[in-house]
């Protein structure tokens, strides 16, 4: 075999192996769960579609923490990993290859926390995991408070990148909630808007014993300029029983607009732009030129071997 029929083979056998261990997905329910202190138990569920992944695992994540609770080394089989295995309140399941429950009894508030389920088909190989269950424990001391929430038009003096003066951002502030169960979105003249809009990874604990959460979308100055324009930030909010919406709305303004005319600094910032770009490109095309010459080279080289 030439050594490129054997490189066409590892290819080939690349490709196939690659589909033949497609990717399994791994499904947990709840999504969320929301319990409180005291209550007997609750029980988070995990299932995968490919039985061939014999090791199971239960991960927690708590404080930017992950901690591995259990693994399970088949049907019927598991293992509760150190220090975890004198926690009586943990029981775990595995009835079927493809599935596995974690049971967590006596609920403490401390057992808000995510948890991951995940799969293997061996120690130390890749592993799938699934979405997360989130579990709160509700504090007795705390009440369920839902958000209160607030649109921040752009600042004036917006932080100079770029895009300078060509887009304006907004900030939803929602503060002094709890638990923190919430997703925020946003609507401009009640459409949903997902483009520009980022969120925080997760709400933050405050000093005053509730949660906040901000998110932000940038629009097109020329959009924000429009005071027919409504900007809406909606909360939605679980509080163990019910979804509930909380939004906010601004409308566009027209003070501080800057007519869109390209200002000198904006100009030469540019051109110099252009330059380097123009630069790098020649640079690109030299190397480039130099690549090929070098593989011609080679390439007359092995063939007057062969011949
Ligand atoms: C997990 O989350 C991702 C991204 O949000 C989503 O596309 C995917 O369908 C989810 N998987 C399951 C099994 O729910
Ligand atoms: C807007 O987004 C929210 C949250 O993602 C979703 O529940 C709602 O169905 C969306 N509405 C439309 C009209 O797409
Ligand atoms: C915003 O809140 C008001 C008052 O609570 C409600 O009437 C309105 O339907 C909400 N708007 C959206 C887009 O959810």
């Amino acid at each position: 075999m030439s050594v490129r029929m054997k490189l066409l083979c590892v290819t080939l056998v690349l490709l196939l192996t690659a589909n033949f261990y497609d990717d399994i997905t791994v499904k947990q329910s709840p999504v969320l769960s929301v319990c409180r202190e005291g209550d007997a138990s609750v029980t988070l569920r995990c299932y995968h579609d490919d039985s061939s992944y014999y090791y199971m695992f239960w991960y927690r994540q708590r404080d930017n923490n992950m901690e591995m609770l259990t693994y399970s080394l088949g049907q019927g089989l598991w293992e509760i990993q150190p220090p975890f295995e004198k926690d009586v309140h943990y029981t775990i399941s595995r009835p079927e290859l493809t599935r596995s429950t974690l049971e967590i009894k006596n609920l403490e508030v401390g057992d808000g926390a995510v948890y991951y389920c995940a799969s293997s088909t061996a120690p130390g190989s890749e592993a799938y995991f699934g979405n997360g269950t989130k579990l709160t424990v509700l504090d007795p001391n705390i009440k369920v408070t839902e958000p209160t929430v607030k649109v921040l038009a752009p600042s004036a003096k917006e932080c100079e990148d770029r895009n300078k003066k060509k887009k304006k951002t907004l900030v939803c502030v929602a503060t002094r909630f709890y638990p923190d169960h919430v997703t925020v979105f946003w609507q401009v003249n009640n459409v949903n808007r997902t483009e520009g809009a980022g969120t925080d990874n997760r709400a933050l604990w405050d000093k005053d014993g509730l949660y906040s959460i901000t998110s932000r979308l940038r629009v097109p100055a020329n959009e924000w300029h429009k005071p027919e324009n409504r900007f809406t930030c909606i909360v939605s909010f679980y509080d163990g029983t019910d979804n509930i919406r909380v939004n906010d709305t601004i409308s566009g303004d027209l003070q501080g607009q800057s007519g869109g005319e390209i200002t000198t600094d904006y100009y030469v910032k540019s051109t110099q732009t252009a330059k380097l770009a123009y630069s790098i490109f020649i640079a690109k095309s030299t190397f480039y030129g130099l690549v090929v010459m070098v593989m011609i080279w080679k390439f007359q080289g092995s063939s007057e071997k062969q011949i």
